[in-house]
Formats: C-alpha cells, structure tokens, sequence
C-alpha cells in the first residue's frame, strides 16, 4: 500500500458518485490503495461545496478505478535446490520507471550460472527469484522521458539483474543492447552472454595470438563451442577436451586442432605429448574441481590460468606456491567485470554480433526447449547431456 499523488481528469467523473460536485477542470489528489492483480485504485475526494446562502459543506466522493495490471508466465523458485524447484507460475509485471524498458522475450538462453543459483552456489538476492540472465526480445514499453529506445526494437541482454525466465520483463534501458536486423532473435539469446564471454577471454583476459596453444576445457558446450572458433580465427593451436564422442566430433568441426577424451585419457599426459612438453599459454578452464589442478600442470613456464567456471564443483583452495615453480598467473574473472561500462557492453557485444555476422562464430543452438519445461533443460545441462546453446522459448511464441 501506498500514497501517490494522481491527476484526475475530466472523464473520470462519470464513475463518481456526486459528479456534479467535481470541479470543471482537473484537479490532484488521492490515495491509492493498491491490492493484488488487478491493481485497483481508490481516491477518496473531500471536498467543499458553496449553497445558495454561502455556506458551505463537505462532501465525500469515492472513485475506483481497475487497471489491467500485466500478468506472465515465468518460472520461479521458492526454495535453493534441484532441477524441480523451478515452478510455472503467473506473475505481474509492472510499467517500466524512469530509465527501464519492457521486453517481451522471444527466446531466453540457458546457462550454467543459472543452476548456480537454483542451487544457492550463488546467493540469489530475494527468494523467491526469477533465474536467467540472457534473453532477447521486443521492447513492449519504455519508461517515462526515456530517449534511444522504443516499442517494437529488437534487443538482447545479459547478466544483471537476473529474471530472464519469463514471458516479459522489466530491464534498464542501460542493460540492452540492439540487435542488428542481420541477427535472428534466438541467435541472439544463444550468444549475447557466451559470446561476450569468450570476447573477454580471448580478447582481453588473456590476448590470444597467432602461434599461442591454448586448452579449452569442455570444449562443445556453450561457451566452450564460441571460445574454441574464436581462439581458432585469433590463429591459436587449440587444444580441446571433451566427454564423447559426439562432442569431440562437434569440437572438431569448432576450430579444435586436437581433442581429448578427458574422461578417458589423462588430459595432462595428452597436452604434453601435443606440445612436446612445452605445455600452454594459458588455459581456459571452466570445469573447475576435476581439472584444475591438471591444467596447473598444462602451463609453459609464466602461462595463465584462467579459472572462470566450476561446472564440476568448486575447486579445492590454491596455496600461492602452488604458482611459483612456474611463475604462473592466475586469475578468476567474470562477465560482469567485463561489461561494468556502458562501452566496455557495447564494444563486446558489437564484436560478438559481428563474428556471427561475418561467420567467424557458429552459433550451435543443439537444444530448444519450451520456458515451461526450464527443469526438463537444468537437468540436462547438468547431467552433461547437451552441448553447443540450449534455448528456452516462451510457450506462446
Ligand atoms: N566467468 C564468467 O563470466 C562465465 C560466463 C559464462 C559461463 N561461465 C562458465 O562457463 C562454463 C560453461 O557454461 P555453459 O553455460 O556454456 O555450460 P556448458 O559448457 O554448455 O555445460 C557445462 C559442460 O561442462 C562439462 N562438465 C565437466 N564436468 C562436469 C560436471 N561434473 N557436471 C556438469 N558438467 C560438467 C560438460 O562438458 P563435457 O560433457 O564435454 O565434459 C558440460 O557439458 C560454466 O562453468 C559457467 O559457469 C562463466
């Protein structure tokens, strides 16, 4: 419940008990008493009237007024656990404020961050939540005095603030970014946030250069697929390990000069005889518990290790001397860190779009499946089954 300041107009008055005693122009007032769907707005006016022999009295006039508030669908979690906490439910959104827009999502990419968070790896800020961080959609209504954006643009978006699971939401216009009309949609959704993730790691985590040999841990899935091609068109040897057959063949085809089977060979032995024991500039490894301590062992003297994911669990810790025989560098970074600035958003998400334009990048969407069904995706992301992008598609659309 709360007080706002309203502006009655003129129209209004045939919903009021005493019309005649409104006055001719419109004036403020009100209280607004605001329950759930649909919102219902009650203003009581007070209000004073002159008589034939100038006295006066008060009058008590009552107007309500319905509104359609905006209802979706979208999948909600109510307590931190596995893949059947994700319910299907019904929630209102509201009109986007000062500075946000409204987006009706065409399609909403599936990521690993977001069984993170299901799972409480993360801590979600409110519970219940809504998960997701990457969509695109059509923006549906922008907010007041809002300038560069409008109904009926095209717009994809990733990371913060979480809720991309759901038919429509409410984003900062700061947040998006266009899509180029040469861009489908659900491409989009498949690649704004693991494009933008394989930008910063090849581009500015550790600058990949022509006669580099880089490991790419996981290399089919989502984020692997992009980082693989990319480090492959920067001129890079790319070694890539992956769990099948099926994913080896699928690496293969992404730019992987050589794969490994790392459930059944021991990936460290591989990459040394790849190299002739020369080992890596760097590794990218998102794998994290399993293989970290392997991909230490991958490194050319003063190589980077890149940790920037924990698919298999949350590493064990790392003594600094564990980096000193080899004077290695580490580092654990994050997209979010990486597109802090409205610019640093745009240069990444400019050259992710114009990769996939020009056919450096081929974006695998291996999986679509309908938002309702989120459970159904979650349990199999994390069961290893899927590779490339998986996409979750509004029911309606
Ligand atoms: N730091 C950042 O800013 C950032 C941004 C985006 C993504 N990420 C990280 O990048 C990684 C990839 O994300 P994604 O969404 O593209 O997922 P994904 O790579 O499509 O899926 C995870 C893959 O990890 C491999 N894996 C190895 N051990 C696993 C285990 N015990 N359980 C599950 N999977 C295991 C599997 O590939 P195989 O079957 O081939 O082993 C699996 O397909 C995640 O760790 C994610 O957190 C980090």
């Amino acid at each position: 419940m709360g007080l706002l300041r309203l502006k009655l107009h003129h129209h209004h008055r045939q919903y009021c008990h005493y019309p005649k005693l409104l006055p001719k122009k419109p004036f403020l007032s009100g209280l607004l008493l605001r329950s759930h769907s649909p919102v219902h707005l009650q203003i009581t006016h007070n209000h004073t009237t002159s008589t034939k022999k100038n006295q006066s009295f008060h009058s008590l006039s009552t107007l309500s007024i319905t509104t359609k508030a905006t209802m979706v669908k979208a999948i909600r979690v109510h307590e931190l656990g596995g893949p059947e906490v994700l319910k299907w439910e019904d929630v209102e959104i509201g009109e986007p404020k000062e500075g946000e827009i409204r987006v009706k999502n065409k399609a909403i990419g599936l990521n690993f961050i977001d069984v993170y968070f299901r799972k409480g790896v993360y801590k979600a800020s409110t519970i219940p939540f809504t998960p997701g961080m990457e969509a695109a959609g059509v923006v549906t209504a922008v907010g007041p005095g809002l300038t560069g954006r409008k109904v009926g643009d095209v717009v994809a978006y990733a990371g913060n603030p979480m809720g991309s699971y759901t038919e429509e939401q409410i984003l900062p216009a700061e947040k998006v970014v266009t899509v180029p009309s040469s861009i489908d949609p659900t491409i989009a959704a498949s690649v704004i946030l693991k494009g933008m993730t394989a930008q910063f790691l090849v581009r500015r985590c550790f600058k990949v250069e022509p006669g580099h040999t880089v490991l790419v841990h996981a290399a089919a899935g989502g984020v692997g697929s992009l980082l693989c091609q990319w480090a492959n068109a920067l001129g890079a040897t790319v070694i890539g390990t992956v769990s099948t057959k099926e994913k080896a063949a699928q690496a293969k085809e992404d730019g992987c000069h050589h794969v490994i089977m790392y459930k059944e060979e021991d990936f460290v032995t591989r990459v040394n005889e790849i190299t002739s024991g020369k080992g890596v500039e760097v590794v990218y490894d998102s794998v994290g518990k399993d293989t970290l301590q392997g991909s230490l062992a991958c490194l050319k003297p003063r190589g980077y290790m890149v940790n920037f994911g924990q698919s298999s669990g949350t590493p064990d810790p790392l003594p600094l001397s564990a980096l000193a025989a080899k004077a290695l560098y580490l580092t654990r970074p994050s997209l979010m860190q990486y597109t802090a600035t409205r610019d640093e958003l745009l240069e990444a998400a400019g050259e992710v779009f114009a990769n996939v334009a020009s056919g450096v990048l081929r974006v695998r969407v291996n999986h679509t499946y309908p938002l309702s069904q989120a459970a159904q995706a979650h349990a199999d992301l994390e069961s290893r089954k899927t590779s490339g992008s998986v996409l979750l598609i509004p029911d309606g659309n």
